[in-house]
């Protein structure tokens, strides 16, 4: 048996967290098992490597260490949560994975993909998410939702470009696979976003239905 497996993608405060809670209780009342994870962390020691990349630091962390401590990460959180969930038939929904490595270390910070593309391939073989929403939102709406949150971590103090070259990356990203991918407007009301998330978890169903 083999389940579904969903990523969530965008940049910070376009609304993922909240959706996925909203995706997760649509899929349960229909009576499919969900596991509902994050990247960077998922697991107790994957979760002590996100605290690395997230923190600010006094020493600068080099480009390098952060792409492979990225994978870390991913190691173990598909050895320890999304494979075994996907073994036991689940639909996995994963806030953030690969994509965003090729968004962030390739279109912020400038690594090129074929780096990350090697990478892909040692720590994942062939597994890649069967699904992947894309939640769109303009930087200025992302960054402003982010600084109302609070305290800003590693990544969101990073300045505009930045994240221009995130979002640019990811639009790419989805436009290269419109069989994977699917876009929603995150500048939407909650309600207006999920509505059209409505639309994806049929196709869910029917995908996981098939499994
Ligand atoms: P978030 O999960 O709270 O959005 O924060 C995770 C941060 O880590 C976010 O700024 C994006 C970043 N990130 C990467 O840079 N590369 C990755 O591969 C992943 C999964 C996250």
């Amino acid at each position: 048996m083999r389940g579904l497996f969903i990523t969530l993608e965008g940049p910070e405060g376009a609304g993922k967290t909240t959706n996925r809670a909203y995706l997760a209780e649509q899929l349960q009342a229909q009576g499919f098992v969900v596991a509902l994870t994050r990247e960077p962390g998922g697991t107790a020691l994957a979760e002590q490597i996100r605290e690395i990349l997230l923190a600010p630091h006094d020493e600068t962390m080099s480009v390098d260490t952060e792409l492979l401590l990225m994978f870390a990460a991913r190691a173990q959180h598909l050895a320890q949560v999304i494979l075994p969930a996907l073994a036991e038939g689940k639909i996995v929904i994963c806030d953030r994975f690969t994509d965003a490595t090729y968004a962030y270390q390739g279109g912020g910070r400038g690594l090129d993909c074929s780096r990350i593309a090697l990478l892909e391939q040692f720590v994942q073989g062939d597994l890649r998410p069967d699904m992947t929403l894309l939640f769109d939102l303009p930087v200025e709406e992302g960054m402003a939702r982010a600084v109302a949150r609070g305290k800003l971590d590693r990544f969101e103090q990073e300045q505009q470009l930045f994240f221009e070259n995130v979002r640019q990356s990811y639009l790419q990203r989805a436009q290269n696979d419109p069989q994977r991918f699917r876009l929603v407007n995150a500048q939407q009301t909650l309600a207006d976003v999920q509505k059209s998330l409505d639309q994806y978890l049929l196709e869910i169903m029917e995908r996981a239905r098939e499994q």
